[in-house]
């Protein structure tokens, strides 16, 4: 069978229904409760890089089967251990604890580290930006959901790309910005590191426009932990991404997700930013786990 049949979604029993006009789609017909078959797996992997971001909905699975799903599509990055990492809930350091409770089940504290800490996910950003060799895909999970809020937006970055007048296109295209967990959370007025967090959170060099392999199509690479482009005085820098990221963030380039119980969102940090949505965090549980899948190499490796 050709590799294009191959890819065929249709022919794996999939469907693939569009949620927004240039990405973002959902994928019925499959149980992750289940293990894929290679052909599933290509169908899926080739619609990721039609839509980048894909919702699976009612699924009813398991710490282990999400990690199981992950495996699919790549190398499961080890979770990142910033912040009072031996008060973790979750025992597993591959699987992220998207949640707004403690290692006692109860709700964080208004004043907690870990709480302050997890508000940077408000702001626009892609996955592990800050590590030398960034995220691939995110999957996101929703054990337990507030009765309102929390939704996470996706913005596309090809789309947001495409749409750059040509002047900056050619401006921007071979800068280099530093991405550190640090930036991030410093934009929030949270920047009381202990040493060790400093030592942890070396700024990496990441391209501020990069190929997306899987589609070839180029793409902005913003994220909320930037805290300098190389070459240029940081209040310009600054400036620039805030700029880029408004542009890239229009209604137009935007998909908002309302949870419902069992959703599974995938995401590529490769070609898209998200954000989470605030929601009453002192009042509600929301329980979310995500699985986290490493890219090949440093952007600066990748070919542009
Ligand atoms: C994440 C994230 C936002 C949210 O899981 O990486 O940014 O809505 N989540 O929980
Ligand atoms: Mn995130």
């Amino acid at each position: 069978m050709s590799a294009a049949l191959r890819a065929d979604p249709s022919a794996h029993g999939l469907r693939f229904t569009p949620l927004h006009p240039v990405f973002a789609a959902r994928c019925d017909g499959l149980d992750l409760r289940q293990p894929l078959t290679r052909d599933q797996a290509v169908a899926v992997e080739a619609a990721m890089d039609r839509y980048a971001v894909l919702v699976f909905s009612g699924q009813c699975i398991d710490d282990d089967q999400q990690l199981a799903f992950g495996r699919n599509f790549g190398e499961v990055e080890a979770v990142p251990s910033l912040v009072d990492q031996g008060r973790r809930r979750l025992p597993d350091n591959q699987v992220n604890d998207i949640s707004n409770l403690g290692a006692d089940g109860q709700l964080l504290a208004a004043d907690d580290r870990r709480r302050m800490y997890n508000l940077g996910n408000a702001l626009w950003h892609s996955d592990s930006s800050f590590k030398a060799t960034p995220a691939k895909y995110s999957m996101l999970h929703a054990r337990v959901i507030p009765p309102h809020g929390g939704e996470t937006e996706f913005a596309d970055m090809r789309a947001a790309w495409d749409a750059l007048p040509r002047e900056m296109q050619d401006q921007v295209k071979p800068l280099v910005a530093d991405h550190s967990l640090m930036f991030s959370r410093a934009q929030l007025g949270f920047d009381d590191f202990t040493p060790e967090e400093q030592a942890k959170c070396v700024p990496v060099p990441q391209r501020l426009v990069r190929r997306h392999m899987g589609s070839g199509r180029l793409s902005l690479y913003l994220s909320a932990h930037i805290g300098g482009i190389h070459g240029m005085p940081k209040p310009e820098a600054l400036m620039l991404v805030r700029e880029l990221t408004e542009q890239a963030t229009k209604p137009p380039f935007v998909y908002s997700h309302s949870w419902q119980l069992g959703d599974l969102v995938v995401w590529d940090n490769r070609c898209t930013m998200h954000r989470g949505r605030p929601y009453a965090d002192k009042l509600y549980p929301r329980d979310m786990r995500r699985v986290t899948l490493g890219d090949v190499a440093p952007t600066l490796e990748q070919p542009q």
